[in-house]
């Protein structure tokens, strides 16, 4: 996250004499990636973040392909998953590659556990509910629309609101950050940018909790979940600074572009990962020119795999789509609108659609589990009957 945030009480310079009220040293850590390179905060805290009195593997986590990969159009119907669980341990994964993974939860309970991802960052979609994520570097409140970006290593909780949730989780190799082309020289986001820092929302109100005794953390990592059993509550941080800490981006909040004529998905585009792009289909104008055709044109998608997930029932371009629907057009076929969709677009005004698409740059497996809710004749519906 290109933008300096601290929160607490830091001393003047880094790296010196920093005396708790008792008059022993605050333990300083340093986090972030790409060793001492890469983003990165430094943290101030009561305790060593080094003490953990047991380990223990909890779960395997392997994400499991289908047995024979099928070539076709897909679309996978969130809705007839089975809802509830934890909103850590029990993510459903639809698509995936070494890359990026799509992964769908609807959590009934709070984990009264601590959570790190030690493997990936995480770009949690809230297509339902609401809460506060609590960090060890401050709180994020969210709802309906919000992406949370979680970089690794967060240890972070989710407190979860009334009502059902739905989260779709993003989880990528690679640091999720802004778009290139959307920031200048100086990691600022440009005029240019559908989004602006304003827009961004970072941690608030950090807690100090001086709590010795054992408190579970549960780490991902190659794949497996492990506990730890630390000596201390983790949030114990009494002041940071830094560039590396979880923020938040509403869907609402991107505006959209709109042209004469159509203009392609990269205008959506919201976040970038390494070899996949995170894009943002929101409510928005038609193009305005009384000859444009409002809905996009065929497309082979070459070398990029696209999923989208429909945040709503609405969407310009698409039959026997629902709210929760997640669709994968696979490079190698090409995909546009469904018979009767593009004469039925023209003189539209405006669409309402809300939809978030994940276009990775390498082929995508589904995930068996995926398989149970799939609608088996989409790769058919654009034959006409
Ligand atoms: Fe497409």
């Amino acid at each position: 996250m290109p933008i300096y945030h601290h929160l607490g009480e830091v001393p003047h310079k880094r790296h010196t004499v920093f005396r708790k009220a008792d008059g022993g040293l605050h333990a300083e850590e340093l986090i972030g990636n790409k060793g001492f390179t890469g983003p990165s905060s430094l943290l101030y805290r009561l305790h060593q973040p080094t003490p953990v009195r047991h380990v223990k593997p909890l779960r395997d986590l392997r994400w499991v392909p289908e047995e024979q990969r099928t070539f076709r159009h897909r679309h996978f119907r969130t809705h007839q998953l089975g809802s509830g669980g934890s909103i850590t341990l029990d993510r459903v994964p639809l698509l995936f590659n070494s890359d990026a993974a799509m992964l769908f939860v609807q959590p009934d309970r709070e984990d009264e556990f601590f959570y790190r991802n030690a493997q990936g960052d995480e770009v949690v979609y809230v297509s339902e509910g609401s809460g506060v994520l609590e960090t060890l570097l401050g709180e994020l409140t969210f709802s309906a629309g919000d992406y949370v970006v979680i970089p690794r290593g967060i240890l972070h909780r989710y407190r979860l609101g009334p009502g059902p949730t739905k989260f779709l989780v993003i989880e990528s190799t690679g640091y999720v950050r802004t778009p290139r082309r959307y920031r200048n020289e100086h990691g600022q986001l440009t005029e240019l940018s559908p989004y602006s820092e304003r827009d961004l929302r970072r941690p608030a109100n950090l807690q100090t909790v001086d709590q010795k005794g054992e408190h579970r953390l549960v780490v991902k990592k190659e794949n497996q979940l492990f506990e730890l059993t630390l000596v201390h509550h983790p949030f114990d941080v009494v002041g940071w600074d830094g560039f590396y800490y979880p923020w938040a981006l509403s869907i609402h909040d991107f505006e959209p572009r709109v042209g004469r004529f159509h203009l392609p998905p990269p205008m959506h585009q919201t976040f970038e990962g390494d070899n996949f792009v995170i894009c943002s289909f929101c409510p928005r104008p038609f193009d305005f020119d009384p000859e444009a055709v409002p809905v996009p044109y065929n497309h082979s998608n070459v070398m990029s795999d696209e999923v989208i997930y429909y945040a709503s029932a609405d969407f310009m371009s698409r039959k026997g789509i629902e709210y929760g629907s997640v669709t994968l057009h696979p490079d190698g076929i090409p995909h546009g609108p469904h018979p009767g969709r593009t004469e039925a677009s023209l003189g539209e005004k405006r669409t309402d659609e809300l939809a978030v698409m994940m276009d990775t740059f390498h082929p995508l497996h589904v995930g068996k589990q995926a398989l149970s809710i799939e609608d088996g004749e989409y790769y058919q519906s654009w034959v006409e009957r």
